[in-house]
């Protein structure tokens, strides 16, 4: 095992009936928030009126700004950092899936600098402050409610950049599972396939995976985040299900796994994010079709490693490692296809005359990220791989 620090410094109040603690979370933060919510589902579905009730109650004033969209979008995000300003506010808090956290994340490194948020993205400016940030998560997914990363598209250049600072770590996070009985099931099925590929970018990447507590950790994380999807399909109010799912999902990018583990990628987010941002997929449905393609690319270099997490997970009896290694990503294929995750590009409806643009697109991503390896040519020879 490598040597590493864990300290991830944000505060999770699990279960039923926490939402009400929202409100004095956030005061002992500051008095006026800015709220930041997307297209209504918390509208819909009664935690917005918990949350607000629980703000007025401590005392916090609020400034709204909802609409934040999938795949959240820098032009929204700079109208937040405006509103933030003009505001004087002393926190963001964030009541949504992943798409919003991000965004209040972003909002919350802009509010506190004169130049633009986007510079953060690029690279071209480093964090130094920023206002807290305190969640209501409403689905389980991108496990932003308990990491320090976010992800942007910027709508100019159709560009969808992701970064991280410590500073950037939620406050406090309120994962109640009841708030996800109202999820739709392509994105219960999204967010367990985004949780499921956050585990396997560090299990597959990993330099020097001599660390057994790690595999254990992340192949039961796979394994629950299949089971507990299924149950979630089957009954959307299944309590269990939906707490076992969040929390798989929050476990799966909180820097638990990657402990010990060295230098990982996150390959399969590197192409992703250029689906969604050229084509504005959903980020877990982006991930079932490039998964596929991207463990096809690495059926031999990665046959030991793909074969063990099948002996595991899939009972996979083959010897031969590359044979097991097939039978794994076929395995694979048939669970995405049974919870009805998409397994192709056309099944995006992304023309595959389209993959020199997505693997031009992804360039500067794989410069940022450090993933220079993966060239346009390597980008698009997995993408041939998941038609
Ligand atoms: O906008 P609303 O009306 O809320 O509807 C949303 C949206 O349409 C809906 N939804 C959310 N909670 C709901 C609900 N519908 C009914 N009931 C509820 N309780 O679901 C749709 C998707 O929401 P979104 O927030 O976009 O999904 P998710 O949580 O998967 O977040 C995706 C974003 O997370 C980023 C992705 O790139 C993408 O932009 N990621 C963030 C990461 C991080 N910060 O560490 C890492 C991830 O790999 C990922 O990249
Ligand atoms: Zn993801």
């Amino acid at each position: 095992m490598h040597n590493f620090v864990f300290h991830n410094p944000t505060k999770v109040l699990f279960g039923r009936d926490t939402i009400p603690a929202i409100g004095p979370e956030t005061k002992a933060w500051g008095g006026k928030a800015l709220l930041v919510y997307g297209q209504g589902s918390v509208k819909r579905n009664g935690v917005y009126e918990q949350v607000i009730a629980s703000l007025r109650e401590a005392g916090v004033e609020w400034i709204e700004h909802g609409g934040v969209c999938s795949n959240p979008l820098l032009s929204h995000v700079r109208e937040g950092v405006r509103l933030a300003k003009a505001n004087r506010v002393e926190a963001i808090v964030a009541v949504g899936g992943g798409s919003v956290v991000d965004a209040a994340k972003a909002v919350a490194a802009g509010a506190v600098v004169e130049h633009d948020v986007w510079k953060f993205f690029t690279g071209k400016k480093g964090v130094k402050a920023t206002l807290p940030v305190t969640t209501v998560l409403t689905l389980a997914a991108s496990g932003s409610e308990m990491n320090s990363g976010m992800v942007l598209t910027n709508d100019e250049t159709r560009e969808k950049f992701g970064f991280g600072h410590r500073l950037l770590f939620p406050k406090v996070s309120i994962l109640d599972p009841e708030t996800t009985f109202t999820v739709p099931p392509e994105h219960t099925t999204y967010g367990a396939v985004d949780a499921i590929s956050h585990v396997l970018e560090f299990y597959l990447t990993a330099s020097d995976p001599d660390s057994p507590v790690q595999d254990r950790l992340m192949e039961g994380l796979i394994e629950n985040a299949m089971a507990a999807c299924e149950r979630c399909l089957i009954d959307p109010r299944d309590y269990n299900g939906r707490a076992n799912l969040m929390w798989t999902a929050t476990l799966a990018l909180n820097g638990l796994t990657a402990a010990g583990l060295g230098r990982v990628g996150f390959p399969m987010h590197l192409i992703e994010h250029s689906l969604s941002a050229l084509y504005n997929v959903p980020h877990g449905a982006g991930l079932a079709v490039v998964m596929l393609g991207w463990l096809r690319a690495h059926r031999q270099s990665l046959a030991e490693r793909i074969a063990g997490l099948g002996r595991r997970i899939f009972r996979i009896a083959a010897q031969d490692s590359v044979a097991a290694a097939d039978q794994t990503i076929a395995c694979l294929q048939a669970w995405l296809q049974s919870v009805k995750a998409p397994i192709t590009l056309e099944q995006l409806g992304i023309p595959v005359d389209d993959i020199p643009t997505i693997a031009a697109n992804a360039k500067g991503l794989a410069r940022i990220w450090r993933l220079q390896e993966y060239t346009p040519e390597r980008i698009a020879a997995v993408l041939q791989l998941c038609r």
